[in-house]
């Protein structure tokens, strides 16, 4: 962090001694005020729910330009690595800040390959489910249970078991999904084959069956794999923090990763591109486009709770710039199975641009975000609904783990341990319950 020669000053109105607080300088991006000796100084704590104006730490992994609509990913456009690299060298370049050369590629994407089966004990683990659940619980549980069976990778102070937790954690995790999803199913689960592309032997394990093989469309996989480059990283989001925040305890990986599956699973974070598509599937009952005003009004109305889901987002305040990677990839995957006149991609298309020019959402800047057609995508090429999130939780892992790792060699971080201003009962005697 680079000082600046600006300092801020807090006054305060009631004569207490103000005080000098230092600014640091990013490469691009707002400056910080550092406020860590505030409390010890003051005795006060910031009051800012939702880190609104909080950065918790330093980072060198993503960039975001919410007004801009700019994503970085160690100073790369997302536009030119969803063009020009797969999802494997991006997760090289998040893992270790660099695009890997052709040979370093090459031994990456043999070392994720060769990681790509789980302990055969998982399977019984998976059993003990309801077929019913939703994936995000069994991910959640799956996630959290391989701390259970690599116990040479479960010091997270170790560098070494930080390396193979990270490159297990990649391989494995679309073997996880497509056994949480034939589990669902009730079909017998699908080894990995390991001469597929990473996207491709996902594709493979979730839809080929023991009597039948599945042969992955090129351009399905490349929109598979695009789905999980412009998934790999988000800077400090929820899911994000809350792995940090849970490794910062010095936690095993497995069980950080698992927190961050937890936390995605929410509608307002990666729960989104489930939540979307139900309410294009509701909209489409009730009328389809023909009824696109009234759910507007909907929305519109501060009582009725209803959102636009796929819309808004706590950073841009532009078109999300994966959005637009998404709906180009909509179109390709579309075309090529022939489903371009699909009523729902026809009845998003004109949501977006109603919302685009309404002025309760031009107003609050609300623009689609990336979540808005990687549902269609996904459904197109045949995803059931309710997998959707576990699909981002797969694409986010290179992502948590590249940011834990980074706070774990970060030699400020600390515990996170936030304060909070306590507006409960002061202190009070218990009454006996007799007397209550
Ligand atoms: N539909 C209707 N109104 C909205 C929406 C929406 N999708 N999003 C925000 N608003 C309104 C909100 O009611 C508020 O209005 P007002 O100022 O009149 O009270 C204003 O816009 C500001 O919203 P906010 O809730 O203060 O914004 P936030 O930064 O706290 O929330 C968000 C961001 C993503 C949670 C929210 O926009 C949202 O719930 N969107 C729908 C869910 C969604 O698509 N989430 C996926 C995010 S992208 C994937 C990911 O990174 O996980």
């Amino acid at each position: 962090m680079t000082p600046s020669d600006v300092k801020a000053t807090l006054s305060f109105s009631d004569g207490s001694p103000q005080m000098d607080l230092p600014l640091y300088k990013g490469t691009i991006g707002p400056d910080v005020i550092d406020i860590r000796k505030l409390y010890a100084q003051t005795g006060k704590f910031t009051y800012d729910p939702g880190f609104l104006s909080t950065a918790s730490c330093n980072s060198t992994i993503t960039y975001i330009d919410g007004d801009k609509g700019e994503l970085l990913y160690r100073g790369y456009p997302i536009e030119q690595l969803a063009t020009n690299c797969d999802y494997l060298e991006t997760c090289y370049l998040l893992l270790y800040g660099e695009l890997p050369s052709p040979s370093q590629k090459e031994e990456f994407v043999n070392r994720v390959t060769n990681h790509t089966m789980v302990n055969e004990q998982m399977q019984f683990f998976l059993r003990g489910f309801r077929r019913d659940a939703h994936p995000m619980a069994v991910m959640t549980g799956l996630v959290g249970a391989l701390s259970a069976f690599y116990h040479d990778s479960t010091d997270i102070n170790n560098p070494e078991h930080r390396e193979i937790a990270a490159i297990r954690l990649i391989a494995k995790m679309p073997t996880l999904v497509a056994m949480a999803y034939k589990y669902t199913i009730g079909q017998p689960y699908i080894y990995p084959k390991n001469d597929l592309s990473y996207a491709g032997n996902f594709m493979r394990m979730m839809f080929a069956t023991p009597c039948e093989e599945y042969k992955p469309n090129d351009v399905l996989v490349r929109a598979m794999d695009r789905i999980f480059t412009l998934h790999a990283d988000h800077e400090q989001n929820a899911s994000t923090s809350t792995v940090r925040l849970c490794g910062s305890s010095g936690t095993n990986p497995f069980a950080a990763i698992a927190a961050g599956v937890a936390c995605l699973w929410g509608p307002a974070h990666g729960g989104a591109n489930e939540a979307c598509l139900n309410m294009l599937n509701d909209i489409q009952q009730m009328g389809g486009v023909a009824k696109i005003g009234e759910f507007i009004k909907q929305v519109k109305d501060k009582n009725s709770n209803v959102k636009l889901m796929g819309f808004g987002h706590r950073v841009y305040k532009n078109y999300d710039p994966r959005a637009k990677l998404m709906r180009e990839t909509c179109h390709e995957v579309l075309n090529e199975l022939g489903l371009h006149d699909d009523p729902l991609f026809k009845l998003a298309m004109e949501l977006e641009k109603i919302a685009l020019e309404d002025e309760y959402f031009v107003a609050r800047k609300l623009y689609p975000n990336v979540d808005f057609y990687s549902g269609i995508v996904q459904r197109a090429i045949g995803i059931p609904v309710p997998l959707f999130t576990a699909i981002f939780a797969l694409a986010r892992t290179v992502g948590w783990i590249a940011q834990l790792n980074e706070m774990i060699g970060d030699p400020e971080y600390k515990i996170g341990r936030p304060r909070q201003l306590f507006v409960g009962a002061t202190q009070r005697n218990v009454t006996p319950i007799a007397e209550r």
